[in-house]
């Protein structure tokens, strides 16, 4: 089968190859999947579970990518819950070879169906980005209805969904991020926008909760927004800094069956649309990692036609 394979792990997406790999086997509990869409995460070749195992050791050449859309072809033995051609989409192990592939072996738990009327594409966007903000602020935050909700990056891959899932939630909604951000924030359901370059953060007064998807400064300076009682959310490094009388959370995303059926139902409905950028082919996975211009929303590798 094709697949893009990490072959020299210090040279980003220059160690990038696309070539054949042999068909992947189903392990106890796995199912293979024919993967029709794939994504991926543009810093994933810096992490560690790209190219090793989970004991440390080498695995190269392994295969990137770990959010999924496509169908299933066979099943391991003492898989539950799916069966062969159903369409599933889901994320994958970290470290073990991931989706930028014609097929690939997942564990089925770590797959929900995916409805006849969702295609492929849209399906592929959603498991980090939809499971990460959902996890952010309900797992983590616990944002309740009428509480008031500091999103940053809200037009960005887990903000953009973060901001529709608390707007649905019935939260008040402030989105960040740059000047050309702001109707697309406000588009999705920010109440207002902050412009992180041109305006003051601090003017937006006390909030319940914080998600941060930019760390640096502004999660540092996102602390003192924190009313207490509140939580302060954030996908990008362990904390240091706390709120003065609130919780700090840095979390990793996990797969979530249920979770994922949910998301899948809201995009069904119309009540959540995954920001899709470029779509490509599996020939040009490679060139996708290094984009020659800035592209919103998620690139999707187009590995099969439906
Ligand atoms: N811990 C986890 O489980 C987990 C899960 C998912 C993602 N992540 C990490 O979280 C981060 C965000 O992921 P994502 O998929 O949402 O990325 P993304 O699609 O690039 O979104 C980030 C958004 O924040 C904006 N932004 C970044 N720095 C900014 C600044 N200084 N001022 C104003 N706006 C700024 C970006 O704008 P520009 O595009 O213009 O820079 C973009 O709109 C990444 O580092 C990712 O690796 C972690």
């Amino acid at each position: 089968m094709q697949a893009i394979t990490v072959q020299d792990r210090e040279a980003g997406a220059g160690g990038l190859v696309l070539g054949e790999l042999p068909h992947p086997h189903a392990a106890e509990n796995d199912v293979i999947v024919q993967v029709h869409a794939a994504g991926f995460t543009p810093g994933e070749l810096d992490w560690p579970g790209t190219w090793t195992d989970r004991a440390g050791r080498d695995r190269t050449p392994s295969v990137p990518g770990h959010e999924l859309s496509g169908v299933v072809t066979e099943l391991g033995y003492g898989t539950t819950g799916l069966t062969i051609g159903q369409r599933v989409y889901g994320l994958t192990d970290w470290a073990r070879n991931g989706t930028l592939a014609q097929y690939t072996a997942v564990e089925a738990r770590n797959l929900a169906p995916l409805p006849a009327d969702v295609d492929h594409v849209t399906a592929a966007a959603l498991p980090i980005s939809g499971l990460t903000a959902w996890q952010a602020l309900f797992d983590h935050a616990h944002l309740q209805t009428g509480q008031s909700v500091l999103i940053h990056g809200a037009a960005g891959g887990v903000g953009s969904i973060a901001v529709q899932l608390a707007r649905a939630a019935g939260a008040q909604v402030i989105g960040t991020g740059r000047a050309g951000d702001r109707d697309t924030a406000l588009g999705l359901g920010a109440h207002a926008f902050v412009d992180l370059q041109a305006e003051k953060l601090e003017d937006i007064g006390e909030v319940d909760v914080v998600l941060d998807v930019i760390g640096g400064a502004i999660l540092e300076r996102s602390t003192a927004l924190v009313r207490p009682g509140g939580t302060l959310v954030t996908i990008t490094e362990p904390v240091t800094v706390h709120p003065r009388d609130g919780r700090a959370v840095f979390f990793v995303v996990e797969p979530d069956r249920v979770r994922l059926s949910d998301l899948a139902h809201r995009v069904r409905d119309g009540r959540l649309n995954p920001m899709i950028g470029d779509v490509r082919p599996l020939t040009e996975a490679v060139a996708a990692f290094t984009p020659d211009k800035r592209t919103h929303g998620k690139t999707i590798i187009r590995v099969a036609e439906d």
